[in-house]
């Protein structure tokens, strides 16, 4: 069988991460024939024009690891209703220059993931925009929004309850189907 290897980007830098415990766990939750790896934003320096033509090694390594992805999936919180920062910086480190665009042609996902109630919908509505605008396709449905995420996560911290993993297989199936595809 064909194993599509799927970038997880995780859009909070914060120890703690609930966006990150969730991305943990689709990993480990993925079907036989999806391999999930988190690629890490962190050391990412804020775009610039100025440096695009002769980027620093961080962001040709990121971009590597993007381009050697058959797919990607963000994972991400919501500020202020929208994409966070870091986030953004990474899609704009992978998106350029123009030619040599990391992301183009590749299927995609979004999951948001807050304490919140609505589940960062706001913010998972504008990175399927940004995703669009950098070339993925992004997967229509089923959509992820997990809010309350405090009360999904089981005693250990790490874990989601049965519902939240019954959800997120069943995401993962769609997506594997989504990513067949291409
Ligand atoms: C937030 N938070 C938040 N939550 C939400 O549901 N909608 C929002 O618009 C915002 N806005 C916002 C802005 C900023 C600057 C911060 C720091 C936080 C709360 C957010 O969901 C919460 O801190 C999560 O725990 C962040 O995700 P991680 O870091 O746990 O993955």
């Amino acid at each position: 069988m064909e194993i599509k290897k799927v970038a997880v980007i995780v859009g909070s830098l914060r120890k703690e991460s609930f966006n990150r415990k969730v991305a943990n766990e689709m990993i480990r939750l993925a079907p036989e024939g999806l391999e999930l790896n988190i690629v890490e934003i962190k050391d990412l320096t804020f775009f610039s024009e100025d440096i695009e033509n002769d980027p620093p090694q961080e962001w040709l390594n990121f971009k590597q690891k993007i381009s050697d992805s058959d797919a990607v999936i963000f994972v991400s919180p919501e500020y202020n209703r929208t994409i966070p920062g870091v986030l953004k910086n990474a899609m704009e480190i992978g998106a350029r220059p123009p030619k040599l665009n990391s992301w183009k042609g590749k299927p995609g996902a979004v999951v948001t993931v807050s304490p919140g109630a609505i589940g960062g919908l706001g913010s998972n509505q504008t990175i399927r925009i940004a995703a669009s605008n950098v070339h993925i396709s992004v997967m229509a449905q089923p959509e992820a929004y997990i809010g309350g995420i405090k009360d999904k996560l089981l005693e250990d911290g790490v874990t989601v309850d049965e519902k939240t993993e019954k959800f997120l297989v069943t995401f993962l199936e769609a997506f594997k189907a989504w990513t067949e595809k291409f």
